[in-house]
C-alpha cells in the first residue's frame, strides 16, 4: 500500500503555491499537488457541487499517481476541499493537515462579498485582484514573494475565480464532522494571518479528537510560502506520525 501527500491549494492560486513543499518533501514519497477545477489549466467545474468536484479531481490525481491513501493537506480554500474529500473519499485519507483554514461556513455578509467578487471579476477581469490581492501575505513578506503571488493570480482564468468564489459562499458548515475525524490531524495557523486569523482556525484542534495544533510565528495567510522550512518540518513530522 502506497501512502502519499496530497496538497490542495488556496484561492485564487494554483498548485504552484506548493513548490517548496514538493521540492522539500520529495524524499518522503509521492507528493501530489492538484490544480483545483478551473485553476492552473485544470478543467472548470460548475458552481453547484464544485467542492465535491474538486475532491473528486484530487482523488483521481491520487489514483493516477498510484497512491492508495494520502495525508491530505489543504490550505485555506484547500481546507474547505479537504472537508469534502473527507466526506466523500474517507477511505483514501491516512491523515489530515488543515492549514490556515476554518470549518464554519460564511455568514450572509461574507456570502455577499463572494458574490460581489464573482460579479466584479466577470465584469472587469482579474486585474484588480492582481493589483490589490486579498491579504494573503504578512507585512514582512518579501517583494519577490508578493510579485510571485500576483503573477500566480494573474494567470488564473476569470471564470475559475468567479465560480470558486461562489462555491466558497455555498459551502456547508463542516464543524459537525470534526468530532468524527478519526485520522491523525494537524491544525496549522500563523500569527500574522489576517484573512483567517488564528482564533478562527485554532478551535478545530480541540474539536477534532487527538488533533495537534501548531502556530507559525510571524507568517501570514500563506504560511507554507512565508515559512516553508517550518511548514515542511511540521508536515514531515506529521507524515511520520501517520506512518
Ligand atoms: C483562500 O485563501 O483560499 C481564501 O481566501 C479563503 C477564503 O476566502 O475563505
Amino acid at each position: 500500500m502506497t501512502t502519499g501527500l496530497l496538497l490542495l491549494h488556496g484561492f485564487p492560486l494554483d498548485s504552484e503555491m506548493w513548490a517548496s513543499q514538493i521540492a522539500g518533501l520529495r524524499d518522503t514519497g509521492s507528493v501530489v499537488a492538484v490544480d483545483l477545477p478551473g485553476f492552473g489549466g485544470a478543467p472548470l467545474a460548475p458552481r453547484e457541487g464544485w467542492m465535491d468536484a474538486a475532491a473528486a479531481a484530487a482523488a483521481e490525481a491520487l489514483r493516477k499517481a498510484g497512491v492508495d491513501r494520502a495525508v491530505v493537506c489543504g490550505l485555506s480554500m484547500g481546507g474547505y476541499v479537504a472537508f469534502s474529500f473527507w466526506r466523500r473519499h474517507r477511505a483514501l485519507v491516512a491523515g489530515l493537515v488543515l492549514a490556515n483554514t476554518k470549518s464554519g461556513g460564511d455568514d450572509e455578509a461574507g456570502k455577499q462579498r463572494r458574490e460581489d467578487l464573482a460579479k466584479r471579476v466577470r465584469a472587469e477581469g482579474n486585474g484588480f485582484l492582481v493589483a490589490s490581492p486579498p491579504p494573503l501575505l504578512s507585512d514582512h513578506a518579501s517583494p519577490d514573494l508578493r510579485l510571485h503571488i500576483q503573477r500566480q493570480i494573474g494567470r488564473q482564468p476569470v471564470e475559475a475565480i468567479a465560480i470558486a468564489s461562489q462555491a466558497m459562499a455555498d459551502r456547508v458548515d463542516s464543524t459537525p464532522v470534526l468530532g468524527g475525524i478519526d485520522v491523525p490531524t494537524l491544525v496549522i495557523t500563523s500569527s500574522a494571518d489576517t484573512l483567517i486569523p488564528p482564533e478562527a482556525t485554532k478551535p478545530m484542534a480541540s474539536q477534532i479528537p487527538g488533533a495537534t495544533l501548531a502556530v507559525i510565528e510571524g507568517a501570514g495567510h500563506l504560511s507554507n510560502l512565508e515559512a516553508p522550512d517550518e511548514f515542511n518540518r511540521l508536515l514531515r513530522e506529521h507524515l511520520r506520525h501517520c506512518g
